[in-house]
């Protein structure tokens, strides 16, 4: 298990460091809203790159990348507008108004004393244009996957493709989540990564397995507490027939990390019934079927938060002296190499900066000159740095530098015109 007890301890990292403040925190901030800082976006981006490549660099998987406000038919036939709701309880006691879980009590005062539950629906309504009529209504959408159903055809057939491909997006959703949290487990504006596979009725439960196993095994390369939830019956969703969460081991305990749903035949039918349209595939054979659909779905920031609890450590370096080190994987650190002048002297300094300029196309690379150099390396451990190259004094006579590595604190001496094969080696 990792080192994190709690989230605290990771957010005031990440506020210190530069990878995430609470939004609008001079206003006293926004409840459920993250900004993502210098670090943070620039790991969100590299996982998004993860996913993006492993899901779409094959041949039977396209990307699509579709509108966030929502023409309310596509979301009234999807259900969402009727069904896409979570009980909502008052407390009588102290009015705190939460969502409904299994255990019947306000987690704020621990009163029984609560109302009947009501359903809530969790999706934002706006208007489009300058005329706020009930005809104007349109919605931010709750997931991307309906704006992969909608456009299942045009993909298709503008494509190319035939039965089993899928379809895949990355793109922000919104819900107006009751009880929102803790940190960014749980927010009202989030990213998600989903892919839609199209397939015959009649391989459900090979491809349902296949991506069972294969999204296992993505998470296999970045992550160790992991697992799988079979949902019960009674659990799930409207359009789901069988669904599997991956769960991650949070601090808050086991919770889900990605679905993996069997979600039929319902969305493309309920979009033929409201668009009256024909949303029928032709197979080679010229039959007319509606396809069924096996969805992968994780959301982008919770995979970030995933993985920066899993790369949270802290180490007795010596007697009375601690290091916390994120040991995130070196392809998806923010920063790969730091560059450190050992001293503020112009030479250093300059060899420093000639060779982060150098390296600047090819990694993530910092530069950092303040403070004592054992401070430097500190910082760079916190924010997940795998390597640091030190210019010394000797550099300027022998053309070698001092690589130190973030996880054995090895460090080796590599002369300067190696150093792009050593790099390319290590990282
Ligand atoms: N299209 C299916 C779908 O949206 P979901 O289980 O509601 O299924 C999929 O959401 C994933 O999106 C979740 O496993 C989770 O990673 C992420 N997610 C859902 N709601 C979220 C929220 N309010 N904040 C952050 N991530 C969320």
């Amino acid at each position: 298990m990792s080192d994190l007890k709690n989230f605290e301890t990771l957010q005031s990292l990440c506020k210190r460091r530069g990878y995430i403040f609470q939004s609008a925190e001079i206003y006293g901030g926004l409840n459920a809203c993250w900004d993502y800082g210098p670090l943070g976006a620039q790991l969100k981006k590299n996982l998004a790159e993860l996913w993006w490549k492993t899901m779409v660099r094959r041949s039977d998987i396209v990307g699509l990348d579709s509108a966030i406000l929502s023409h309310p038919e596509v979301l009234k036939s999807s259900g969402h507008v009727s069904a896409f709701t979570d009980p909502l309880v008052d407390c009588l006691d102290c009015k705190y108004r939460f969502r409904l879980e299994d255990k019947k009590k306000c987690p704020q005062c621990g009163s029984q004393n609560i109302t009947e539950p009501r359903p809530f629906n969790l999706m934002f309504k706006t208007h489009a244009g300058s005329i706020e009529d009930q005809g104007a209504v349109v919605y931010l959408r709750p997931e991307t996957a309906q704006g992969i159903y909608v456009q299942f055809l045009n993909v298709q057939t503008s494509m190319r493709k035939t039965l089993p491909f899928g379809v895949a997006q990355i793109g922000k959703a919104f819900r107006n989540e009751i009880t929102p949290g803790p940190f960014t487990f749980r927010t009202r504006e989030f990213e998600q990564m989903e892919m839609q596979y199209f397939i015959h009725s009649k391989e459900s439960s090979k491809w349902y397995k296949y991506w069972k196993e294969t999204r296992l095994q993505f998470y296999e390369g970045i992550l160790k507490n992991i697992r799988y939830r079979e949902h019960a019956k009674d659990e799930l969703a409207h359009y789901a027939s069988q669904a599997v969460d991956i769960e991650y081991h949070f601090p808050i305990g086991w919770k889900e990390l990605e679905g993996i749903h069997d979600r039929g035949q319902y969305d493309v039918k309920m979009h033929q019934e409201g668009s009256r349209k024909n949303l029928a595939y032709s197979t080679s054979t010229g039959e007319k079927i509606i396809p069924h659909v096996i969805e992968t779905s994780v959301g982008l920031d919770r995979m970030w938060l995933a993985l920066l609890c899993e790369s949270y450590r802290e180490e007795d370096v010596k007697e009375g002296e601690k290091r916390v080190v994120l040991g995130l994987p070196k392809k998806l650190a923010p920063i790969q190499v730091a560059f450190l002048p050992l001293s503020k002297k112009e030479p250093l300094i300059a060899l420093a900066v000639k060779l982060r300029d150098q390296y600047m196309d090819q990694y993530f690379v910092d530069y950092d000159e303040t403070g004592s150099i054992g401070k430097r390396y500190r910082r760079q451990d916190e924010i997940g740095t795998p390597l640091c190259v030190t210019i010394d004094f000797e550099s300027l006579e022998d053309q070698q530098v001092t690589v130190r590595d973030r996880d054995k604190m090895t460090q080796d001496r590599v002369a300067v015109d190696q150093l792009t094969s050593y790099l390319n080696n290590k990282l």
